[in-house]
């Protein structure tokens, strides 16, 4: 039955043979482990196309509502946190795959003839990755998002000759807005994805042409394996635990979410994707003068030297012993790399310590009225001065009305805690707090800064009797002698310098 249904489909499509003839191929040299970092790449691309077109079903590309849209996923929709936390370490783990896929591709020699056009079409796949991370950033339209493109679109303005035509394309107006979302968001969901799946397409059907290289010898090597079931197997395997990684990741540390973009915060340090910390570094680590070289000479140099490779490095030979400068070469740019990620996530630190993380700059403790002195508990009306501290120091984190942010910080809002003891709100605001869980809710790497260094006794009362009577919150105010007291005499002097947070929110 199944059988002549098969025939039929045979007959008319031809598809079972192609399937049959796939699953017989032979694998030279033996099935092994090291060939799934390619096809373990092609399940993560799987992973991002699935729940990136569930996050569509959702995600509203505008001004005022892409950020919004992207709050109700992680507060309303069904598993919504866990599938974009999943597209979130899907995108580093198609990364952190593909260059392994890269770099044994370059170590086995695998670029040789005749495999050049295979290698040309795996670069381009690289980079085409890679403008899929970039263009993707923008999309949540929270601060780092909006921050962290406006340093690409800035770079790409740079390029000589067409570079002020594709910052205007990309941005599309004066200031980024809903035609930047939706230029990002088109380059996004059609024109790279499409441009990926056919540049898989086309390096699947060259590698099908060709067949797998095979283990680094010049000689045909002996040993043999299937393709089916074999290699399946294995490539099986990884792809569970590749997918099995990526989910507790996903629900370890699910993506953060910062407060709404606000153009105006112009100190705001925003934090790259990871993969991009090594330019960031080699800007950074370059003279003015030698900015274009960072940011346009040498990317553009690496792209072209890789696409040319099969050229540049003409022996025939795969063999390991014959190619020491190759192995030289490609070791000491790697290391560079990792060295200038790590410089860059330094200066990404110290410029986000030095703006207090959330760009604002922290007021000074001078002239500042001291709290409402109203006494009992009950509502108060919440004194202007608390609320200017808040909105410089904790709204980035907790949210304009005290509503919180999802997997930054937790709710002030209508929070029993806040409202609660007057000591204990003194002690976590003046000393900062990590680990309670707020709200019902664990903040995994996130803290609450330590604030005693940076605001003044003064500053500290008025934010906290603001806080615990906005919101629905029903605690009495504090006084500046109740926070001296709590916290020591050390708080009585300010430093000028904003707190280095223990914590900045990170993305991967
Ligand atoms: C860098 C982000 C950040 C900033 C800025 C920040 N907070 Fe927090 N805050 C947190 C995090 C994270 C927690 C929860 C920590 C945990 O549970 O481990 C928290 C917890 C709290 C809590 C305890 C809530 C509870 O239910 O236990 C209070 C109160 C609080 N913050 C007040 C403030 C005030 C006031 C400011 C401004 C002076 C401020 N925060 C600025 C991140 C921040």
């Amino acid at each position: 039955m199944i059988q002549n249904a098969l025939t039929w489909l045979d007959q008319r499509t031809g598809f079972v043979t192609l399937t049959k003839d796939f699953l017989t191929e032979d694998v030279p040299g033996g099935v092994s482990y090291w060939y799934t970092f390619g096809s373990a790449t092609l399940i993560a691309l799987v992973i991002q196309i699935v729940t990136g077109i569930f996050l569509t079903f959702y995600y509203s590309p505008s001004a005022t509502t892409a950020w919004a849209s992207t709050k109700f996923i992680y507060e309303n929709v069904t598993l919504g946190q866990f599938v974009i936390s999943l597209h979130y370490w899907g995108a580093s783990a198609m990364i952190v795959l593909m260059t392994m896929h890269l770099l044994q591709t370059l170590v086995w020699g695998a670029y040789k003839k005749p495999r050049e056009m295979q290698w040309i079409v795996g670069v381009l796949l690289f980079f085409t990755t890679l403008a899929m991370g970039l263009t993707g950033y923008l999309l949540p339209w929270d601060l780092d998002a909006y921050f962290a493109t406006q340093v690409s679109i800035n770079i790409a303005g740079t390029v000589p000759v067409i570079g002020t035509a594709i910052a205007n394309f990309l941005q599309d107006g004066s200031t980024m807005g809903t035609l930047t979302i939706n230029r990002f968001y088109g380059l996004h969901v059609w024109l790279t994805p499409i441009l990926i799946l056919l540049l898989v397409g086309a390096h699947l059907a060259i590698f099908r042409h060709n067949g797998a290289a095979g283990p680094p010898v010049d000689e045909k090597p002996k040993k043999v394996g299937q393709f089916f079931p074999d290699q399946i197997f294995m490539d099986t395997v990884v792809a569970f635990i590749m997918f099995g990684i990526i989910a507790l990741l996903a629900w370890h540390s699910p993506a953060p979410l910062l407060a709404q973009a606000d153009p105006n915060d112009a100190q705001f340090v925003p934090t790259p994707a990871w993969y991009f910390y090594s330019l960031y570094g080699i800007l950074n680590a370059s003279p003015p003068s030698m900015e274009l070289v960072a940011t346009v000479i040498l990317p553009g140099l690496a792209v072209l030297v890789l696409l040319a490779l099969p050229w540049i490095d003409r022996n025939p030979s795969r063999k390991w012993g014959t190619r020491y400068l190759l192995f030289g070469i490609t070791a000491f740019v790697f290391a560079n790399i990792v060295y200038m990620s790590w410089f860059g996530a330094k200066v990404i630190g110290e410029r986000q310590a030095a703006s207090g993380f959330h760009g604002l700059t922290p007021i000074e403790g001078a002239g500042a009225p001291p709290a409402t002195p109203t006494p009992t508990g009950g509502a108060v009306v919440p004194s202007a001065a608390g609320q200017q501290v808040f909105s410089a120091n904790c709204v980035s984190c907790h949210g304009a009305a005290g509503g919180g942010t999802p997997n930054v910080a937790p709710a002030l809002a209508n929070n029993p805690f806040v409202s609660g003891d007057a000591k204990a709100v003194i002690l976590t605001v003046g000393n900062g707090m990590h680990g309670r869980p707020a709200m019902g809710q664990s903040y995994g790497s996130m803290q609450m800064p330590a604030w005693k260094g940076t605001l003044t006794p003064d500053q500290i009362a008025q934010v906290i009797s603001y806080i615990r009577g906005a919101w629905g919150n029903t605690g009495g105010p504090v006084t500046t002698a109740q926070v001296r007291a709590a916290l020591g005499g050390k708080s009585s002097s300010p430093a000028k310098t904003a707190p280095k947070p223990k914590t900045t929110p990170k993305k991967h």
